[in-house]
């Protein structure tokens, strides 16, 4: 159902009472409210009314068994909310709020079951940020507020990227500017022997260290069991492209980033690169080959964390209004905000890594129908230009077929048309191409449209990998490999020279890359 969003612009200092004791009475008596928070901006209802706390979820699309985190303006607010609060928990308040620090309290009965999705422990802040504390104060309730995003998406640190999602779900969307420290609250539970953090946040572990001793931090993915913290669990922070995540020294990211940035534009991709500042310039000569396909967003220096942070969201929505495809991001060190950092990057890209060998190698899979004729010609001449034209990287070619008599021979005439060129293909034996084979190759190279869509359809995860011959040769091959089979020796030989003009023009346009 569409709401008429109201929009309160309002002074970052919390200083215009008048304006916010409007936004206050809707939050008091029911409705949405997004205000900002010095994390994110948060998406607010009235804890204590369940139906509120319901239309949170709905605005957002947001799974019923995520809890909230519930707002408040003074600690004193927490005691009705829990039934009790622990001497460590009192300590971590009193050092840290108001701050980016949520504690888990033992529930008591005043906490609806849809804020906690029905866990007996209940999530508390105080976040440090005029607005939202004058906010909360004047409604006089607890506020259960999750980030202000469409679920899933990069949780939002302006106003201008609340109001993309969140027009026409809410009833109010207050701005204040730009949330300060752009990732979200730290989530400690301190109920076991070790203080355990369930999401690294704004708070870092090293500062929680300094006055807890030993701290645990919980593992972005955890392999059995159920998720400490229920939004572990989630694809998070996802743009709508593909994210790939850099790993090893600054050196090797900068390299393994700038080859695939380029191999992907060379498939038809729109790349997005988010870089370290150090990194930015070694960039700046494939942005300017590429201007329309290739952006580079810089996402401050490495030792300048806060930064970083602070512009790591704004960074992932860019990438969807650049309508990227593919998002390659450098890694961060993992110190002080650095942990946060990592772990939304980590989240956005769902495990995708670019490792620094994969520099060194392509693995490059050919397909046509029954692969007798054409891609194992295809696999034999391009092994064959591939040694004189980018001999600095290592192939691995193999080609396959969509639908193959397992174990066929290449025909005569295949045999035929390489032998004179020196190719031997008494070897090959045909074989229908599987998942397997769309997971193992960085390129799949089709003949024909046709099989471009075949792939596709099967394959859908593996998509942005299949290119038609035509496509990765850049235009040099006007459109389709004809199939030469049942025709003549001469088609074979005009299907060989095809083969050859859009391979030989594929190789020099990686060559031109590495
Ligand atoms: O900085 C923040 O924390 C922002 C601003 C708006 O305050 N809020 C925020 O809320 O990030 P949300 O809903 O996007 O994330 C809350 C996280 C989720 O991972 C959720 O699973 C976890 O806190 N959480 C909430 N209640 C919990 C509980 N009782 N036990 C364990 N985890 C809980
Ligand atoms: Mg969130």
């Amino acid at each position: 159902m569409r709401v008429k969003t109201r929009i309160v612009k309002v002074d970052p200092l919390g200083r215009e009472e008048s304006l916010l004791i409007p936004c206050a009475e809707v939050l008091r008596r029911g409705g949405l409210v997004a205000f900002p928070t010095e994390t994110v901006y948060g998406l607010g209802a009235n804890a204590l009314m369940s139906e509120a706390v319901s239309r949170i979820f709905q605005a957002k699309g947001r799974p019923q068994d995520n809890p909230l985190i519930v707002h408040v303006s003074r600690p004193e607010s927490v005691a009705p909310l829990v039934r009790d609060i622990p001497q460590g928990a009192v300590r971590l308040m009193e050092a840290f709020w108001p701050g980016p620090l949520t504690l888990l309290f033992a529930k008591s009965d005043l906490v609806p079951d849809v804020v906690t999705a029905g866990l007996h422990t209940v999530a508390i802040r105080m976040p440090d940020h005029p607005v939202a504390q004058r906010l909360i104060d004047l409604a006089g309730v607890p506020v259960a507020a999750p980030s202000a995003n469409l679920s899933g998406k990069p949780s939002p640190t302006t106003f201008e990227a609340t109001l993309a999602d969140l027009e026409g779900r809410v009833d109010v969307i207050v701005d204040g500017g730009p949330a300060d420290i752009g990732v979200e609250s730290t989530v400690l539970d301190i109920s076991g022997p070790v203080p355990r953090i369930l999401r690294p946040g704004g708070l870092s572990p090293e500062e929680l260290r300094k006055f807890l001793g030993e701290v645990e931090v919980a593992a972005d993915t955890p392999h059995q069991g159920p998720p400490p913290s229920p939004g572990m669990k989630y694809r998070h922070y996802a743009p709508r492209g593909h994210v790939y995540l850099a790993v090893g020294s600054p050196k090797e990211q900068a390299e393994s980033i700038g080859f695939h940035a380029a191999r992907h534009v060379i498939l038809g991709e729109k790349v997005l690169i988010l870089a370290s500042s150090e990194n930015a310039p070694e960039y700046a000569p494939l942005a300017g080959r590429w201007p329309d396909r290739l952006s580079v967003l810089d996402l401050g220096p490495r030792d300048d964390l806060p930064r970083v942070a602070s512009r790591l969201f704004a960074g992932l929505r860019y990438a969807d209004e650049t309508g990227a495809g593919v998002i390659l991001a450098e890694s961060f060190p993992e110190h002080g905000l650095g942990h946060a950092i990592q772990n939304r990057l980590r989240k956005a890209s769902g495990g995708r890594t670019l490792r620094p060998a994969e520099r060194a190698e392509m693995n490059i899979l050919l397909v046509c129908t029954g692969n007798t004729c054409r891609s194992p010609m295809a696999e034999a001449l391009l092994r064959a230009i591939w040694q004189v034209e980018c001999s600095e990287i290592h192939l691995n070619a193999w080609s396959r077929g969509t639908s193959a008599s397992d174990g066929m021979p290449a025909t005569p005439e295949a045999l035929k048309a390489m032998a004179a060129r020196g190719l031997d293909l008494s070897g090959h034996r045909a074989t229908t191409v599987s998942e397997e084979d769309l997971s193992q190759a960085d390129v799949v190279i089709t003949m024909t449209e046709g099989h471009k869509d075949s792939l596709t359809r099967r394959y859908p995860a593996h998509a942005g990998k299949v290119v038609t011959l035509a496509a990765a040769s850049g235009g040099a091959l006007p459109g389709d490999v004809s199939d030469p089979f049942g025709h003549s020796q001469d088609a074979y030989d005009r299907t060989a020279q095809d083969l050859d003009t859009g391979l030989r023009a594929f190789c020099e346009r990686i060559k031109r890359v590495i």
